[in-house]
């Protein structure tokens, strides 16, 4: 299980194995179901390609009225808990003596692309952002802590685990592309990318 540095961002690859992987697609089956995926837009009103829903105390939104964390759904429910076996993940990577209150569920369809962005909508940045990648191959790019410069990309498999912190939480990042139907973890293929958050 390698692990990486990338100006700053460790890249624990294959952190979770197969099976690992599958337990965490049959947790996010019922979450996915009742707090279905939305395809948010943002504040400028431009939709996004991806996707999204959350668990936890706390969900992400965007729509014209701005980024934003809200405690249910933009349907009106709440927010289903975060899955035992996705806290378990933030327990042995960030442990400390906080769980995660979002935890993010981005859905990647064969076009969808996430430009590069900071995760600064949280309210303590001392707390990493630990990101999941399930299914899907991804292009993630990285950049600097202010905009523009030169940037580095690498490919996220299946079971990669990234945790963005320290001096390098700021950094700006995203994903370029996905390579479509390049896992088979996801029956329709695309890819699902996990970030918790502590968002409070
Ligand atoms: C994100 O930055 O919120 C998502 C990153 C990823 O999809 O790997
Ligand atoms: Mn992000």
């Amino acid at each position: 299980m390698a692990r990486l540095l990338l100006r700053g961002f460790e890249i624990r690859k294959g952190y979770l194995d197969n099976a690992a992987q599958r337990r965490l697609i049959d947790a996010l089956r019922p979450i996915l179901k009742s707090a279905p995926l939305f395809r948010p837009m943002t504040p400028s009103g431009k939709e996004m390609s991806v996707r999204m829903t959350s668990a936890g105390d706390l969900g992400w939104v965007t729509d014209k009225a701005g980024y934003r964390y809200q405690d249910q759904h933009p349907k009106g429910m709440d927010w289903p808990e975060i899955p035992e076996p996705v806290l378990a993940i933030w327990q042995d990577l960030v442990g400390r003596d906080r769980a995660p209150d979002c935890c993010l569920i981005n859905y990647y369809g064969e076009d969808a692309r996430m430009g590069l962005h900071q995760d600064k909508d949280e309210a303590d940045f001392s707390w990493p952002v630990l990101s999941v990648s399930l299914g899907d191959d991804a292009l993630f790019r990285i950049g600097n802590t202010t905009r523009g410069g030169k940037t580095e990309s690498l490919w996220l498999n299946s079971g990669d685990v990234v945790i963005m912190g320290g001096p390098a939480r700021l950094t700006y990042h995203g994903v370029d592309r996905i390579r479509f139907k390049s896992s088979k973890l996801l029956p329709k293929g695309g890819r699902i990318n996990l970030t918790l958050r502590v968002a409070r």
